[in-house]
C-alpha cells in the first residue's frame, strides 16, 4: 500500500472512532513504587483491547501488613507544549472519604466508573487486599465526554500519586493523546 493510501485509511480511522464518541488514546504509562516496603509493582502496562483500543493494566502487591484505611490519592493533568506543563487539575483528595461520596469531586469522578469496572478495588476502605489491580481499563463513554469538555486537542499526561497513611507510596503516570 502507498504512504499516503496507510496516511488516509488512519485520518478515516480517527475520523470514525471521534464521531462515534469522543477520541482518547493512552499511548504509554509507567508506575513506580515510592516506598517498596510498602507496595511493589508487579505490572504497569497498555495493551490492546479491541482495535484501535488500547486498555490499561496495572497490578500491585501490597507489602503493608495490615489494612489500609488512610489514603491519598492526588491527581495532576499536564498538557504538553514542547515540554509537560501543569493543567487545570493538581488536587490532592482523602480518598477513603471519596469512595463513599465519589460525586462530590466532578475531577476525580469523572473516571470513576471508568476505574471501578476495571479494578477489584471496587469498594469502600478498608483495603485488606494483598493484590490490587486494574485490568484492560479503557475510558467509558461518559469519561471521554467529560474529557472532551474539558482537554482541548493535545498531548496529555495524568499523574496519579497514591498515599498510605500519610506517605505518598506509589506513583503512576498515563500519557494519552485528545484527539
Ligand atoms: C501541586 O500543589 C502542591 C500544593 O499546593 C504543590 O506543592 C505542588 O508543587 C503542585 N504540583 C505541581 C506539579 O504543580
Ligand atoms: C500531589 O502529589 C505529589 C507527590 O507525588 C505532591 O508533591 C503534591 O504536592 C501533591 N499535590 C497536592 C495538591 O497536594
Ligand atoms: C468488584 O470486583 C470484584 C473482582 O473483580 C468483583 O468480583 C465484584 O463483583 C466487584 N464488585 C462490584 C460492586 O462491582
Amino acid at each position: 500500500m502507498k504512504f499516503s493510501a496507510i496516511v488516509n485509511m488512519m485520518l478515516i480511522m480517527e475520523l470514525f472512532t471521534s464521531i462515534r464518541g469522543a477520541y482518547f488514546r493512552f499511548t504509554n504509562m509507567d508506575c513506580n513504587s515510592l516506598d517498596s516496603e510498602f507496595v511493589e509493582v508487579k505490572e504497569c502496562i497498555l495493551k490492546m483491547v479491541s482495535r484501535n483500543v488500547v486498555g490499561m493494566n496495572f497490578h500491585m502487591v501490597i507489602k503493608y501488613g495490615k489494612p489500609i484505611d488512610k489514603i491519598q490519592f492526588n491527581i495532576s493533568i499536564f498538557r504538553k507544549s514542547n515540554v509537560y506543563r501543569q493543567f487545570l487539575v493538581n488536587h490532592t483528595i482523602d480518598f477513603c472519604y471519596y469512595m463513599r461520596n465519589p460525586e462530590k469531586y466532578p475531577i476525580f469522578y469523572m473516571f470513576h466508573d471508568s476505574l471501578m469496572a476495571a479494578t477489584n478495588a471496587n469498594h469502600t476502605c478498608p483495603y485488606a487486599e494483598k493484590d490490587i489491580y486494574v485490568r484492560k481499563m479503557i475510558f467509558n463513554d461518559q469519561t471521554l465526554k467529560n474529557l472532551r469538555t474539558i482537554l482541548p486537542e493535545g498531548e496529555y499526561k495524568l499523574a496519579v500519586s497514591v498515599g498510605g497513611f500519610g506517605v505518598w507510596r506509589l506513583k503512576v503516570n498515563v500519557y494519552g493523546r485528545r484527539g
